[in-house]
């Protein structure tokens, strides 16, 4: 610990991706600095499922994307470590402002935001109009500003259906979208043709493979996949409805069909259960990870703490618009 700079100071982002120093600790000496710079700078730290186990269990708080938008709307810290990706922590930033929100790799960001560029959706809702703009949170916070309201996996069926026989464009998710339209009874809404490389990557033929090894076990999946896997499953939800799910379910083995990093939590809320991954198409791998999410180490999340850097920052003209349909979705989801 002796590597610490003298004093912490506030600095913004460097022009470029930050250069993550070599740090010479071990994992005991970066956990007990996290904790020490947590308490050091008044700092939370939220983390997705998706997450390594090690960030996982030094969070002070873990949740899916609905519960950690919640979790940064009432935080009272002054500085929102947020170990996730890049829209998440946007997300965290466009509800608290005055706060300093770090993330330890700036460049975590996401397939379904980075295919779904504001201008391109802006000349693509010009097509739509009179249509309610609902995008899942996972879009950048300039698509937000575009949107009416924000939905998550655990809330987009209920804000769907709560919108009545509105016209409804979705957006980015065309799988989350696709179950919303089957779930609401709505065979209008038009979709975006988003899609999340880890969802879509699994492998049907391998999951029928797994299915017939185990013939007793629930698959449970989430509603990114595609319709290839959601076709065999028994049940469909967010990260901590899957989690819940295995928990609470006389089943004993499951096989899980999302990212890996959610075997960590469900397996301590569902001990001696068995949770089996579902696999990719490419036989080389087991289980499917999130590449952006993956990013995120302790050495990056002890660097952020240390210091305020790299810092995600909303223009205030975008935030203030995207502010109101996460807001909405807030409100609806209560
Ligand atoms: P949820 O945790 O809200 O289910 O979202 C999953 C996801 O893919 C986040 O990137
Ligand atoms: Fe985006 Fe998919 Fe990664 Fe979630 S798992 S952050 S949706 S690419």
């Amino acid at each position: 610990m002796s590597n610490d700079p003298p004093h912490l100071p506030v600095i913004g982002n460097p022009p470029s991706a930050p250069v993550v120093e070599p740090l010479d600790l071990t994992e005991q000496e970066l956990e007990e600095g996290i904790a020490r710079l947590k308490q050091e700078r008044n700092a939370v730290i939220l983390a997705h499922y998706y997450q390594e186990s090690e960030i996982q269990d030094l969070a002070d708080f873990v949740g899916d994307s609905l519960q950690l938008s919640q979790a940064a709307a009432k935080t009272q810290a002054d500085v929102i470590a947020f170990c996730g990706v890049h829209f998440m922590a946007e997300t965290a930033k466009i509800l608290n402002p005055t706060k300093i929100v770090v993330v330890p790799d700036l460049e975590a960001g996401c397939s379904l935001a980075d295919g779904c560029p504001a201008p391109l959706f802006q000349r693509w809702l010009e097509g739509y109009p009179g249509h309610t703009v609902v995008s899942y949170i996972n879009c950048s916070a300039e698509v937000k500003a575009l949107s009416d309201v924000i939905c998550t996996s655990s809330n987009a069926v209920k804000i769907v259906k709560a919108l009545g026989d509105q016209k409804i464009v979705f957006a980015p998710d065309r799988y989350l979208g696709a179950y919303v339209k089957k779930q609401a009874g709505r065979d209008d809404i038009v979709l975006w043709q988003g899609t999340c490389m880890v969802h879509e990557a699994f492998s049907e033929r391998r999951l029928l493979e797994l299915m017939v090894k185990h013939p007793d076990a629930e698959v449970i999946a989430h509603p990114e996949c595609h319709e290839g896997i959601l076709r065999h499953a028994h049940h469909i939800a967010s990260t901590s409805g899957l989690i819940k799910y295995a928990k609470e379910s006389p089943k004993q083995t499951f096989i899980v069909a999302t990212e890996a990093g959610i075997l960590h939590k469900m397996q301590a809320e569902a001990p001696g259960k068995t949770l089996i991954a579902a696999p990719p198409e490419d036989e080389s791998c087991a289980c499917n990870m999130c590449p952006h999410m993956r990013r995120n180490t302790l050495e990056k999340l002890y660097l952020c703490l240390r210091d305020l850097r790299p810092q995600v920052d909303v223009p205030e003209a975008t935030r203030v618009r995207a502010l109101q349909p996460i807001q909405r979705m807030l409100e609806m989801s209560v």
